[in-house]
């Protein structure tokens, strides 16, 4: 067997999954909304079972949905996209992320990546021959340095996987940070692998800028969005990959053989949602930033230390105020004592771990979220 994939362990969010569903647990750990999501996006799907098409639809995607793809990403965030030759659908963008990674990474080439990270990211880049580099970002603010860049990167790079918004953090790089990032791919002649799958779930008025739309990184970005995230459907599985035509032709190949479609009725879906009006967005982002800040400040009211949460949906606290050092063993004790199922941060690095995080999902009913807070004045700072 390979020994890559045989010696990962059972992911932490498992493991607290598991325990919550054995304590009954509010379970704030995995990153799901509690809304059923959009019903005339839903509705869509439906009628697409019915009624339209069941078949294989096209390798890159349904033309509709790629066409739909190209206008809402030149509306939101100015970018120019050839439907044809620049879009292709894929099943979630964690098929984006794999098959941009084995398309991509020739074995031994070094893969820059930003830790905390998601789970999938670092398994995908050892299986693909990739050599990790790491960039260690630290709380409160998790941006990035000169030093720690130069550090990572090396005349082997030969690709960078970033995600902006940062899952789990819930920050957002900013321009400096972005201009420093290309400034190093550009010099190292590396290809970034954008994972933009919050890029519509941002809060306080902010709007997303995709690393694709940089003028010194057009031809050397993957762009990645994620259809579960745009529409508050995490369940179904439909990515979109942005790449100038060079990279694009590569990328489908591997997409050829690893799924090569995409259920298309969802896709018909997708193509509808992503053409709806600003306000459903702007209704979405709102709608989350009050269930933020509805958890944050009972939170803050119980004496937590509440880290800013920019996007995602996602809340981290600082538990050292809490005289606590270890987040594995203080989630392990909060799911079975006090009943509240969180994510300890470390899970997200692979080395020089900050222990002192925990992650909760905010994107809960209100009741939920007060359940849980109950729940959780028995840990506040005494
Ligand atoms: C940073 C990041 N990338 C990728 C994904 C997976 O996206 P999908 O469900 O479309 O595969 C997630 C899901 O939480 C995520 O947070």
């Amino acid at each position: 067997m390979n020994p890559i994939l045989s010696a990962l362990p059972t992911t932490v969010f498992e493991v607290m999954s598991q325990l919550a569903r054995e304590t009954g647990a509010v379970n704030l750990g995995q990153g799901f909304p509690d809304d059923p999501g959009p019903l005339d996006v839903r509705r869509k799907a439906a009628e697409a079972v019915v009624d339209g098409w069941n078949q294989y639809p096209p390798m890159m995607g349904l033309p509709e949905l790629r066409e739909a793809a190209a206008k809402h990403y030149k509306h939101w965030q100015g970018l120019d996209l050839d439907p044809n030759s620049e879009i292709m659908v894929t099943s979630g963008a964690t098929e984006a992320i794999a098959g941009a990674l084995m398309a991509l990474i020739t074995p031994g080439d070094e893969v820059v990546l930003f830790e905390p990270m998601y789970d999938a990211y670092l398994p995908l880049v050892r299986r693909a021959g990739g050599i990790p580099k790491f960039v260690t970002l630290t709380p409160p603010h998790f941006g990035l340095t000169e030093e720690a860049l130069a550090r990572a990167f090396s005349p082997k790079t030969k690709v960078v996987l970033f995600n902006n918004p940062l899952n789990p953090t819930a920050t957002i790089f900013g321009k400096a940070d972005l201009d420093l990032l290309a400034d190093f791919c550009v010099r190292h002649d590396a290809i970034a692998i954008c994972d933009e799958v919050w890029e519509h779930v941002v809060f306080d008025g902010h709007r997303h800028a995709s690393v694709l739309g940089r003028p010194d990184m057009r031809e050397r970005t993957v762009k990645i969005s994620s259809a579960g995230k745009i529409f508050s459907l995490t369940g179904w599985k439909v990515g979109l990959v942005m790449a100038a035509p060079a990279i694009m032709r590569v990328l489908s190949k591997a997409h050829q053989f690893l799924t090569f479609t995409t259920p298309p009725n969802l896709q018909a879906a997708v193509a509808f949602g992503l053409g709806k009006e600003d306000g459903y967005y702007e209704g979405m982002r709102a709608d989350f930033q009050r269930s933020r800040d509805r958890f944050a400040a009972g939170l803050r009211d119980l004496g937590f230390a509440v880290l800013p949460s920019a996007g995602t949906y996602f809340l981290n606290v600082d538990i050292a105020p809490l005289g606590e050092s270890d987040d594995v063993d203080f989630c392990r004790r909060l799911v079975t004592e006090n009943g509240v199922a969180a994510i300890p941060v470390s899970a997200f690095y692979a080395e020089g771990a900050v222990k002192n995080v925990v992650r909760f999902c905010f994107a809960k009913r209100d009741a939920t979220l007060d359940a849980a807070l109950e729940r959780l004045a028995a840990r506040r700072p005494r």
